[in-house]
């Protein structure tokens, strides 16, 4: 390509550029693609390229000097790298670093979806029932007068929402969660967690607390926050009151949902769905989210004729974790433990029936209804039927468990291992899973602790038992006894090569700094008095 070539189109896009009207239109475009972008939309390169990509005319209108050119076309450089940087910023769902405020925030994401069918004002159903009657409404309106503050609100609304919630699914609860800061910021950010002022989900995954000091509680209230940030994708929907939604309140929640969907796939390895709503004492909206897109809102008034079964079908879902589990339970005759919950005002912890999970499981703290005080510690490992794998080393885990069975290694109980597959969605799902008999407790990494595990995965390796995933993670302890979990890929010939494995992998999960020569001579209990000699505990 010649010199002539090369410049046609950027001296074409100087000489527009030095043009204000073009100026003007060039930033209605981009901030017309920001508002695409802010809700994911990928349409806005195609524009902003689209854009560029049209400024081509005949070189003979344009004479410019070479200098200023070179000039200008740096300019048109940074403001491509300003656009790109909030491009990217809107992405991860962020308030990008060139201030973008949250009414313009919530005004991008309202113009996005309007301008594709998907911001709906719901049209009331005459002769179907409201959510409230006019005269719940008034009160509702009253109590914000009176209590000047959003609080009252959450208050006024609970018991409407905990009555709703029981309808849609016994299981489910609605967790009020302003005190608790649960909702992790973007990339795990946990220095900067959201509490919405609630949360419906399966009462498995919650983790129980009491009630806040002046807390306004009504029967069957339940306190609380999200049991693990590795379960939101089971999140049903979150829930959160302004004294009025304003669009920066709107843009709260929208945030709030692209939190949830940042950095996590769903079992199958698709992206994260959440669901949220935003309520004033008037009107409340329905958000629908996919990753870290916003898709679709529903306006409506709380008296409106028919709101009533929308937000009851809104709610209504069919999270796969949560339909396995339940139909393992009745396969094995337990229940998930549900703590009692306390009018009395404490914060304090009281846990829940969720245990821990992983990539491929999650497990849950169980009982038989025969005996409610011995708890069992509950494996369910779910999967689509195209990945029916994972259920096969499931399977190979609860058989390892039996052959291994012996000091370090968590008991199973006999005859529990249960695989089966429902459908969903028009959809087979395949779910397997097994009771171990005891439940232990995350164990803390400290010096006396890694020996204690060193020492025990020495005596595996003594038995000819590989570990296979030897990680911290994987060692739960009860009283002062420790039990090796998750031998999904554990197998009964340990070589020398599997069994240093283990060591490193061990020793790198709980961040001890060793000597890697110590590891490759590491063979099985002669030299693992040296090891213990050259780690830096
Ligand atoms: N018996 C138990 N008692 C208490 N907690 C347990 C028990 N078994 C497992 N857990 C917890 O559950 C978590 C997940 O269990 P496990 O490691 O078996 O699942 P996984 O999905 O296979 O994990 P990975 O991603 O490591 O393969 C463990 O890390 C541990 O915290
Ligand atoms: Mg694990």
């Amino acid at each position: 390509m010649c010199f002539y070539d090369c410049w046609i189109p950027v001296v074409w896009v100087l000489f527009l550029y030095s043009n204000p009207l073009f100026r003007l239109s060039l930033s209605l475009s981009l901030s017309l693609s920001l508002s695409l972008y802010s809700s994911g939309d990928t349409k806005i390169l195609d524009t902003i390229n689209k854009g560029f990509a049209e400024f081509r005319l005949d070189i003979g209108e344009v004479k410019k000097d070479v200098g200023e050119v070179k000039k200008d076309v740096s300019q048109i450089h940074e403001v491509k790298k300003d656009v790109s940087q909030i491009q990217d910023a809107l992405h991860r769902g962020e308030n990008p670093s060139v201030s973008i405020s949250r009414t313009d925030q919530g005004l991008h994401i309202k113009s996005t979806l309007q301008s594709g069918d998907n911001y709906i004002q719901f049209q009331p159903q005459i002769g179907k029932i409201p959510f409230l009657n006019e005269a719940q409404s008034e009160l509702a309106k009253q109590s914000l007068i009176e209590g000047k503050h959003e609080n009252f609100l959450v208050a006024y609304f609970t018991p409407f929402f905990i009555n709703l919630v029981k309808k849609v699914d016994p299981n489910m609860v609605f967790v009020n969660s302003e005190y608790y800061s649960w909702l992790q910021g973007l990339s795990g950010d946990i220095t900067n967690a959201a509490k919405p002022d609630g949360f419906i989900m399966d009462k498995s995954l919650v983790n129980f607390r009491g009630p806040y000091k002046d807390a306004s509680v009504c029967p069957e209230q339940i306190f609380g926050e999200l049991a693990s940030w590795g379960v939101r994708c089971s999140i049903n929907s979150i829930w959160d009151a302004k004294k009025k939604v304003s669009l920066a309140g709107y843009a709260d929640l929208c945030n709030y949902l692209q939190r949830c969907g940042d950095g996590g796939r769903c079992y199958d390895g698709s992206w994260m769905n959440h669901k949220g709503v935003v309520y004033d004492a008037e009107k409340c909206y329905l958000v629908k989210s996919i990753r870290h897109t916003i898709t679709h809102t529903t306006v409506f008034n709380w008296t409106d004729a028919g709101s009533y079964d929308l937000l009851k079908e809104f709610i209504s879902h069919s999270d796969p974790w949560t339909k396995c589990l339940y139909e393992l339970c009745d396969m094995l005759g337990v229940k998930v433990v549900v703590p009692v919950t306390t009018n009395a005002v404490t914060t304090a912890q009281l846990g829940g029936s969720f245990l821990g999970s992983g990539a491929c499981g999650r497990v849950f703290k169980v009982f038989y209804p025969i005996d409610e005080s011995i708890t069992y510690a509950m494996k369910l490992v779910i999967s689509t039927d195209e990945e029916e794998g994972r259920i096969g080393e499931v399977e190979n885990e609860y058989y390892q468990l039996n052959n291994a069975k012996g000091e370090g290694v968590i008991p199973v109980v006999s005859d529990s291992l249960k695989l089966s597959s429902v459908n969903l969605n028009s959809k087979t799902l395949l779910f397997g899973g097994y009771l171990m008999s005891v439940v232990g407790c995350p164990v803390e990494n400290n010096k006396t602790n890694v020996k204690k595990m060193l020492e025990s995965l020495n005596r595996l390796h003594k038995r000819g038992i590989y570990h296979g995933d030897a990680r911290i993670q994987n060692v739960v302890q009860w009283e002062d006894t420790i039990y090796w979990v998750d031998f999904r890929t554990s197998s009964l010939s340990a070589s020398s090569v599997f069994i240093s494995n283990d060591v490193k992998q061990f020793l790198e999960s709980a961040h001890v700094e060793f000597d890697k020569s110590v590891i490759a001579t590491y063979k099985d209990n002669l030299n693992m008095q040296e090891l213990l000699n050259n780690i830096k505990l």
